[in-house]
């Protein structure tokens, strides 16, 4: 019985397999099958008796010869795995051997081959299946045989409208028993990705060597040569006949290759020359991005491997801050901007993008609709656009990570789109409400399936002609009104979409921005389907909702005195700022300017005591994602803070109304939950301003980033030390969080990172 579940060599029936040619291929194939359990014989064929008593010795094969006429009667099973070039002769000398047998070879470039079969046979016989296992090493010799050379790779078979279905069957499970995966595709597609996917790259390894090898210095050469020159070469060192004989055989193929390659060499050099850094670092992003995109692929992970990572924070109590600091770009911004870029003509330069997980997947998932997006890089961003109609079918599904934003934008989007799509989240996004997008869709006339109660996955049919609706949203969202207006962008007539209190309106400045008008009237934002979008730089502000920790950070805590660089006060996202000032904080906007149609100050906040207040209602939706750290301030503040109206808390990345209630709890202080809202108790009054408000304790966040780092500022005024459990998601909106909270004078580490 074989141990291993995946090589199983019981399917196949064969009294005798003869290897032709027993080097690393052939003599890996055997090695493979007797680790399978094959249970027949396993002979070989080769000119050099070594190597035949060496198979021999390491039980790799059970007997062999250098004559093909006594080892081929008896054989059910042939293996052709000599040098492309040897192959022709080495067939002429089994034709007139041949009985029943099945054939196949193991070959890099199947044309040449088929066409030497044809010069000797007068056709590809019909029991001769064309193959290629793509898996090697630069060692060589039977003495390099391993057993585990095909597990999980590639095996390319190359059939005939007429190649026999019994010989194709066995060829089959000959592979599979050797744990590969195999796969069929013609031959000259099998040439052509071969030429560009093996042959370039070993050319320019064995030329690489080479040319440095000439040079004089060539000792020193290698003996300094670091990784990059061993990784490069590594395939330099394998079977020089063999791969003179590959050369030879796809001659055609591996020029044009060659030819594409050139070219692009030809540019990079320019570039050199030009000190042309632009254009270096665009080649170098996009290679760079294509190659982790390889990977994932490869891997078959995405994103989803980020979700494994436990990361705890540790908050040490007390402390002070104090600083200039910039925080990173505002996330809301930075999705649009993506979105809007590919959909526009022209390319559009962004600055400032947030670098977190939930942007950078919004960026990959358009790079999987054919958008060309270069960067980021140090927040810089550059987007090729492909016009309102440009975007392809994605491969496969579009993950969107954590956001929320990202699923409901996209679903607006992609429901003009011709092609279907599917959407999907990780595990706190799939349990968020979609419905609240999918019914008005569905009115615009688009076709969306949804998981049970209407969460992710999203399944959306294109191709549908949408009509423009008139939509009075029951609650105060900027996610739904930015969905309705991106796929009213693709309807016949008006969308109108009606607010029931102000909501962030980043979408509708930069459609503006963009070209594309789109109308106010009181509580009503409009526009008409069919129009274009031109492209235009987009300066990312601060993300005001990440500088809230710092704004809470220094509001709570004696002696602090911080500046917040360049943040973003869009009038819609100013709620913090407003309910601070309430509560008695000092904030001061300096040097108030407006970059690309959003204005931004630098906030500079010094401590003031704070008192408790009654929320006013219409803050809430303009404070919505800054609670958590408003909820850290109440409890610092003298007497009780009220909150009402905030039901939408309960469906963010988490319940926030009930994890900050538990959080509040652990560290003792006294809050009573609604379900709109809660009440905090905060210090008593004439208290004074010193000493800790509550004590340490472990938090759970529930994965949600705003949780976490809300806590994490709590640690200022804290008795004991705050313990934060999952907070890898803090990397969704807040990259390098903990460093800039050390850096400003908090007291965090990272565990688990
Ligand atoms: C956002 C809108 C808000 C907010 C979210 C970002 C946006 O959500 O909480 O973090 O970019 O449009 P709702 O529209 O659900 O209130």
């Amino acid at each position: 019985m074989p141990v291993d579940p995946l090589r199983d060599a019981s399917g196949v029936d064969e009294p005798r397999i003869l290897i032709v040619g027993l080097g690393l291929i052939g003599g890996s194939l055997a090695a493979a099958l007797k680790a399978a359990g094959f249970g027949g014989e396993i002979v070989a064929c080769d000119p050099d008796a070594d190597e035949i008593e060496r198979g021999i010795g390491m039980g790799v094969i059970d007997a062999g010869g250098g004559e093909l006429a006594t080892l081929v009667p008896g054989s059910s099973l042939i293996v052709l795995a000599v040098p492309v070039l040897a192959m022709e002769s080495v067939m002429r000398e089994l034709a007139p051997l041949l009985d029943e047998q099945v054939l196949t070879d193991v070959g890099s470039t199947k044309m040449a081959i088929r066409r030497a079969a044809e010069r000797v046979f007068g056709a590809l016989p019909a029991r001769f299946v064309l193959g290629h296992p793509i898996a090697g090493s630069e060692k060589t010799g039977v003495a390099a045989s391993n057993a585990d050379l095909y597990r999980r790779h590639k095996v390319i078979l190359t059939p005939e409208p007429d190649t026999d279905r019994d010989a194709m069957a066995r060829v089959r499970a000959l592979w599979n028993a050797c744990a590969a995966d195999v796969l069929e595709m013609d031959v000259e597609r099998h040439d052509q990705v071969l030429a560009r996917t093996s042959h370039l790259p070993h050319l320019l390894a064995f030329s690489l060597v080479d040319t440095l090898a000439r040079q004089d210095e060539r000792l020193d050469i290698f003996r300094y040569a670091a990784g990059g020159f061993r990784d490069f070469t590594r395939i330099a060192g394998s079977d020089p006949v063999m791969w003179r004989d590959i050369f030879i055989a796809n001659r055609d193929a591996v020029l044009s290759a060659l030819d594409d390659f050139e070219a692009g060499v030809t540019r990079l050099r320019s570039a050199v020359a030009a000190g042309d850094g632009d254009r270096l670092l665009a080649t170098f992003d996009r290679a760079s991005h294509a190659r982790h995109y390889f990977d994932t692929l490869l891997n078959q992970t995405r994103y989803q491997a980020m979700e494994q990572r436990n990361v705890r924070y540790r908050v040490s109590p007390g402390g002070n801050v104090s600083g200039a600091i910039r925080v990173p770009g505002d996330k809301s911004i930075s999705h649009r901007s993506i979105m809007l870029g590919a959909l526009a003509e022209g390319v559009t330069q962004v600055q400032g993008f947030l670098e977190g997980e939930d942007s950078l997947a919004t960026l990959q998932a358009f790079r999987e609709m054919g958008v060309a997006i270069e960067g980021p890089h140090q927040g810089r961003v550059t987007i090729h656009g492909v016009g309102m109609h440009g975007l392809k079918k994605p491969a496969g599904s579009l993950y969107v990570g954590n956001s929320g934003t990202a699923m409901r934008l996209f679903t607006g989007l992609l429901a003009g789109q011709a092609f279907d799509t599917e959407l999907t989240g990780d595990a706190s996004l799939t349990k968020r409400p979609m419905d609240r997008v999918a019914k008005p869709l569905r009115q615009m006339g688009a076709v969306i399936d949804t998981a049970e109660g209407g969460r992710p996955p999203l399944r959306i049919q294109g191709g549908q002609s949408l009509k423009g609706i008139d939509y009075d949203m029951p609650m105060a969202s900027a996610q739904v009104k930015s969905c309705l207006l991106l796929a009213g962008l693709y309807a016949e007539g008006e969308t109108r979409v009606r607010e029931p209190a102000p909501t962030r309106d980043h979408t509708e400045r930069m459609l503006n921005g963009f070209g594309y008008p789109v109308g106010r009237e009181g509580d009503v934002a409009w526009l008409n389907g069919g129009g274009r979008l031109s492209a235009g730089p987009i300066d990312v502000p601060s993300d005001i909702s990440s500088a809230t920790f710092f704004l809470v950070a220094a509001a709570i805590t004696p002696d602090s005195d911080l500046v917040l660089e360049h943040v973003g006060i869009n009038p819609t996202r100013i709620g913090v700022i407003n309910i601070l000032k309430a509560m008695g904080a000092d904030i001061e906007l300096l040097d108030e300017h407006e970059v690309g149609g959003e204005p931004v100050s630098n906030l500079r906040i010094r401590y003031a005591p704070l008192r408790g207040i009654d929320i006013p209602v219409d803050q809430v939706p303009l404070a919505i994602d800054e609670f958590p750290a408003l909820f850290i301030a109440a409890a610092n503040a003298e007497g009780t803070t009220r909150l009402r109206g905030a039901e939408e808390l309960r469906v963010k990345e988490s319940d926030r109304l009930q994890a900050m209630a538990d959080g509040l709890g652990v560290l003792g202080v006294a809050n009573t939950l609604y379900a709109d809202g809660i009440d905090i108790v905060g210090r008593l009054e004439g208290e004074g301003s010193d000493g800790p408000s509550y004590a340490g304790g472990h938090i759970d966040s529930l994965g949600d980033h705003r949780i976490a780092m809300a806590f994490t500022v709590a640690g200022l005024r804290a008795s004991g030390e705050i313990v934060i459990d999952d907070c890898a998601n803090v990397a969704t909106s807040f990259p390098d969080f903990v460093g800039l909270a050390c850096r400003v004078g908090l007291g965090v580490n990272e565990e688990g990172a």
